[in-house]
């Protein structure tokens, strides 16, 4: 199948460990919930080079295993110059990752580059960065990426509701 009609969304933070991959691993869920796979390529990158090849951090791991989503295989890498023709849309985390992002950017594909809460819910906000942070924390970077993946995908695929019960809060 050709693979020139699906979108394709990056989400990028600083070290890929914490949120990237926990923001991966949910949209992917949401997006086999309503039977969308094809219709998306779905990645995530760091804009650091600290963690590359390594796991998500245990604490994303284990917050995703508590909704059921499984994102301990996910490997982290580092963002390069081809994934910003590659990506339709590249979503930073914070506010600290878009202007990174936008620093490494060439110029065409600033426009592709979003807030990841502003795009999503039209909020202007941070995920904030947990890795220094609790297990709480973790959890409240969970419910931020739940809520705006949900939102994302009805942007995105308004017409493809879910096929079964909503997933899940933690709290
Ligand atoms: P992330 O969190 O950007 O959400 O993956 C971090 C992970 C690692 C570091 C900082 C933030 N670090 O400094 O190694």
């Amino acid at each position: 199948m050709s693979t020139k009609s699906r979108t394709a969304i990056l989400f990028v933070c600083l070290g890929n460990i914490c949120r990237s991959p926990l923001a991966e691993g949910v949209f992917r869920a949401i997006v086999a919930e309503r039977g969308l796979e094809h219709a998306f390529e779905i990645d995530s990158a760091a804009l650091g080079d600290w963690h590359v090849g390594g796991p998500p951090d245990a604490r994303s791991v284990a917050v995703a295993h508590r909704v059921g989503i499984d994102i301990s295989l996910q490997r982290a890498r580092q963002i390069a110059l081809p994934d910003f023709s590659r990506f339709d849309l590249i979503f930073g985390m914070d506010r600290s990752n878009i202007s990174r992002l936008c620093e490494l950017a060439p110029k065409e594909a600033r426009q592709r580059i979003h807030l990841f809460l502003d795009y999503a819910l039209g909020k202007e906000e941070d995920v904030p960065d947990p890795y220094y942070g609790t297990e709480e924390n973790f959890s409240e970077v969970y419910e931020k990426i739940r809520e705006a993946s949900e939102a994302l995908i009805s942007r995105l695929a308004p017409e493809s509701p879910p096929r079964s019960g909503q997933a899940s809060s933690i709290t």
